[in-house]
């Protein structure tokens, strides 16, 4: 089983692919006021639940969505048609970075997937050559809640300069020329209904399904769930950054 498929089973419950409720997904959308026939894209659109929740609250939208994962798309464009929203949705299998545009966005949304880009600097770059004067982005990106140990960095195959704290971050959005109009912190009940739901589904999948994959499945779901447990949980936090760019 490749990894795309084992994030597609594990993400059945828990479509929005970070940790964030689907009341705090709405919060932060809307905060963002868009203007009638606004134009939204998402770098690293995953199975597309911020832009699907974005064309339903905002009814005269349309939106782009650009992801390299064949099943997320699929899944998005399954769901797009389930809710009648396929005629204001587009969905692009490339790598974000080489994604071009024939005009800007009024909000460019890149949530978790800033690796796609490299760094967090480097993902703002991405993102601020797609925005229109004045439009905004929402970015979501990890966070060190505390310093992280030299075992769990190892465990990670992270580096402790991957994340900043959360002063640090905005920091970093700051220095990439970005100002901070509105933000939300994962709380611990976010955090744990995601990585509940990742892994238990995954469970409950490979017990459904007895077999190699299935075996396969229950390995990827122990492991993820023991590097949670015994790893990141309290150490990793999540930031949702609802920002400006600045002149600089
Ligand atoms: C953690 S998921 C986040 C999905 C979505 N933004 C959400 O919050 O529900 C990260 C996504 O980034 C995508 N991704 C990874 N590398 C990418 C790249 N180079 N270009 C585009 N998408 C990429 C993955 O396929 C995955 O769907």
């Amino acid at each position: 089983m490749h990894r795309q498929l084992i994030s597609h089973l594990a993400h059945a419950d828990h479509p929005i692919a970070s940790p964030v409720s689907a009341a705090n997904l709405d919060r932060l959308l809307t905060r963002a006021k868009l203007p009638a026939g606004a134009r939204i894209l998402d770098l690293g659109c995953g199975e597309g639940a911020w832009l699907l929740r974005a064309l339903e609250l905002y009814p005269d939208a349309t939106a782009d969505g650009v992801d390299i994962g064949q099943e997320a798309l699929a899944s998005a464009a399954e769901s797009a048609g389930r809710l009648g929203l396929s005629d204001r949705l587009r969905l692009h299998q490339v790598p974000a970075d080489s994604f071009e545009a024939t005009q800007p966005y009024d909000l460019v949304l890149c949530v978790g997937a800033t690796h796609a880009f490299g760094a967090l600097a480097d993902a703002l770059d991405g993102v601020r050559r797609h925005l229109r004067p004045g439009g905004l982005a929402l970015v979501g990106e990890g966070f060190w809640e505390r310093p992280p140990s030299k075992e769990l960095l190892e465990l990670l195959g992270s580096d402790p300069d991957e994340y900043a704290g959360l002063a640090g971050t905005v920091a970093r959005a700051r220095d990439a020329g970005y100002a901070t109009v509105y933000a939300h912190t994962s709380t611990r009940d976010e955090w744990d209904e995601y990585e509940w739901s990742w892994t238990g589904t995954l469970t409950r999948w490979a017990l459904d399904n007895p077999g190699p994959d299935g075996d396969e499945a229950l390995a990827a779901a122990d492991e993820h769930r023991d590097m949670w447990l015994d790893g990141y949980r309290d150490v990793l936090g999540f930031v949702t950054l609802l920002l400006r760019p600045t002149d600089r």
